[in-house]
């Protein structure tokens, strides 16, 4: 064989690319880096990956607002390393999105000018310590459901990310139920908190899960790339029926008079979701968009110096052990 047909693996026509490509999926395999996908799959899923590692980095704000302020030191101890895992989260998902030929840089540079999203769950504000139990139990909660079915999902290296990211969002969740619980059985003044809180963070987690399913284009597409495993609706719909029961168990209700359990379906009914609040704060008009981003991009400027200081020792260590290797 010669060598021009080994190296150029761009030589391969886009039929054998989309044939041996859907037959991985079909088979329930994995796409591993290496392997020929379509571009549109790729990019679908960078999109994707980056917009979910830049929710982990901007969720740490809502949180990060309390650390100084926690109730105790063993709060704080938990709280300080719930905002550090996410931090964790946003690096394995920017490594993740490398290896589908992506730069970090750029990636940043696109969240930092508004050409990506991320969650907007993260432009509510955090008013008191009870928003840090109900955005443990609601916010990671509703992560959860929407990340698990990700485990499971055709692109190799983000599958294997999310599965680490699911076991500290199991920790992150049962540290919100906690902190609920804890405030639900204390004073009057404590359980009102815990309830106030739980009554802002309701709906919004509910738009964590995306449009409803007549209203979600990139949907369909997904769902046969073997990229999301569920409709948006079946995952919220699971959300509610896990969480009714645990907010009777918490002592604390939610604030939808329709919530009911119909026996028919084997679900909860809930009353109507207002889209058109989530539409608005997508559209930047959110209670604290503008905050999040320009602490974001402080962050980012503030962080110049260790970003070049990193590269300058790496490029450093490369050079020695070019040096010693040749030396060998
Ligand atoms: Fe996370
Ligand atoms: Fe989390």
């Amino acid at each position: 064989m010669h060598r021009e047909e080994v190296n150029d693996e761009t030589a391969v026509p886009a039929g054998d690319v989309a044939a041996g490509f859907q037959a991985l999926i079909d088979s329930d395999g994995r796409v591993e880096p290496r392997d020929a996908m379509p571009e549109a799959y790729r990019k679908s899923l960078i999109r994707q990956i980056a917009q979910h590692a830049h929710s982990e980095i901007i969720g740490m704000q809502p949180e990060a607002n309390w650390i100084s302020r926690a109730p105790s030191l063993r709060r704080k101890a938990i709280l300080m390393a719930k905002v550090q895992d996410e931090a964790g989260h946003g690096l394995y998902l920017y490594a993740a999105a490398e290896t589908l030929g992506a730069d970090r840089a750029d990636l940043l540079d696109m969240l930092h000018n508004g050409r990506q999203k991320y969650s907007s769950i993260f432009n509510y504000p955090t008013l008191t310590w009870a928003d840090m139990g109900a955005i443990g139990w609601l916010v990671d909660g509703a992560a959860i459901v929407n990340q698990v079915p990700l485990c499971r999902c055709s692109y190799g290296p983000y599958a294997r990310a999310m599965t680490r990211i699911c076991k500290e969002e199991s920790f992150h969740q049962r540290q919100g139920f906690e902190i609920l619980n804890t405030l639900s059985h204390g004073t009057k003044a404590q359980h009102a908190m815990a309830q106030d809180a739980v009554n802002r963070w309701w709906w919004p987690s509910l738009m964590m899960f995306g449009p409803p399913d007549d209203a979600s284009p990139n949907s369909a597409q997904s769902m046969a790339w073997g990229i999301k495993r569920f409709s948006n609706d079946d995952l919220r719909q699971r959300f509610i029926d896990m969480t009714v029961p645990q907010s009777e168990a918490l002592g604390l209700t939610l604030p939808d008079p329709e919530l009911a359990w119909n026996d028919e379906r084997g679900h909860y009914d809930h009353g109507d979701i207002d889209f058109t609040e989530l539409f608005e704060v997508i559209l930047g008009n959110g209670p604290c968009n503008k905050q999040r981003m320009e602490k974001r991009r402080g962050a980012h400027e503030e962080g110049a110096w260790v970003r070049e200081a990193a590269s300058a020792y790496a490029a450093k260590r490369r050079t020695r052990q070019t040096a010693a290797g040749s030396a060998a």
